[in-house]
């Protein structure tokens, strides 16, 4: 079936099941094209936990659709692409958790959402890239447990050197990998360009940026900036939704090795087929789901910025 047809009896079908299909930043232009709201991870639960659809269809990786699940048990979640994995929640277990807490007692364990389900059931309070820095301000400890992603606890302590933030060894490869190399050679093939990097990002290259942020904060930047000139220091599908919603301006790569494969792993044809067959669903035991659902509440009844 050609794409606009396809995408036309999506959105069809999607009416008649009630269903709501949110879709990341990073997902392929196509199926930002069919989603309800394209959005970071903090977005994207926020609606998960407010929609009143029956089935919600989740473009992202499984760590996303366990968040949806956790907040909404009652409705179906569907995962239309059940092999999209984030590299970095895979780096962490819950008995990690369990040996920081033993290892620094009385330290708060703030986890970010790219983890799974057992890992957030053993925290107190999850955060996202958007809000890390409102979560940590919430604590009144002065050492605070932050995992999986280092880079993540790094720029965070940025914000708290009354704190000390104790992390874990996780990363992104995706955002990782980037260097101030490339940035560098980024900024001498376009001079006029602001840097943006996302929080993933390793220290030397947070240094190196005009603004930093989650995706959804880079579009929110991006898009109010009087600059016409951006690199962008994340995944390359955010430069999809910043290329549609500013037709004005340039938008560069910091670097072309930021592809996170799983992210593109959605197709039409398994949205539809998801759709169709109210499968594949993604079900978070009860047992890891209520416990996993104190740390994600905690951090949703946090005022947005
Ligand atoms: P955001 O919450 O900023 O969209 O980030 C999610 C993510 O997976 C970044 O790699
Ligand atoms: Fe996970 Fe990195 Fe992919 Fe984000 S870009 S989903 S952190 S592997």
């Amino acid at each position: 079936m050609e794409r606009e047809k396809l995408q036309a009896e999506i959105r069809k079908l999607a009416r008649d099941r009630k269903a709501l299909i949110l879709a990341h930043n990073y997902q392929p232009p196509e199926i930002q094209d069919i989603a309800d709201l394209v959005g970071d991870s903090l977005e994207l639960s926020l609606k998960a936990s407010r929609t009143d659809a029956e089935v919600i269809v989740f473009c992202g990786v499984l760590f996303m659709a366990e968040t949806a699940h956790i907040v909404s048990p009652e409705k179906i979640v569907l995962f239309p692409a059940p092999q999209a994995c984030c590299a970095m929640a895979s780096m962490v277990s819950p008995e990690d958790v369990r040996a920081l807490r033993e290892a620094h007692p009385g330290a708060p364990v703030v986890t970010y959402v790219n983890s799974y389900a057992e890992v957030k059931a053993e925290s107190d309070i999850c955060c996202t890239s958007a809000n890390v820095v409102r979560v940590i301000a919430s604590l009144p400890e002065k050492e605070i447990i932050c995992l999986p992603d280092r880079n993540l606890a790094l720029y965070a302590q940025r914000h708290f050197p009354e704190k000390r933030i104790i992390y874990h060894e996780g990363f992104c490869p995706f955002h990782d990998v980037l260097s101030p190399e490339d940035v560098k050679r980024a900024r001498e093939a376009h001079p006029e360009a602001l840097f943006i990097a996302h929080p993933e990002c390793r220290p030397e290259v947070i240094d190196l940026a005009d603004h930093v942020a989650s995706t959804s904060g880079m579009l929110r930047f991006c898009r109010e900036s009087p600059h016409r000139e951006f690199i962008i220091g994340t995944e390359v599908g955010l430069l999809y939704p910043l290329r549609k919603q500013n037709p004005d301006k340039k938008f560069y790569p910091a670097s072309e090795k930021m592809i996170c494969e799983s992210m593109k792993l959605t197709t039409l044809e398994l949205v539809y087929q998801a759709l169709e067959n109210l499968e594949p669903r993604v079900v978070v035991p009860e047992e890891v789901r209520v416990r996993a659902l104190r740390a994600v509440k905690r951090m949703l009844e946090i005022p947005r910025g």
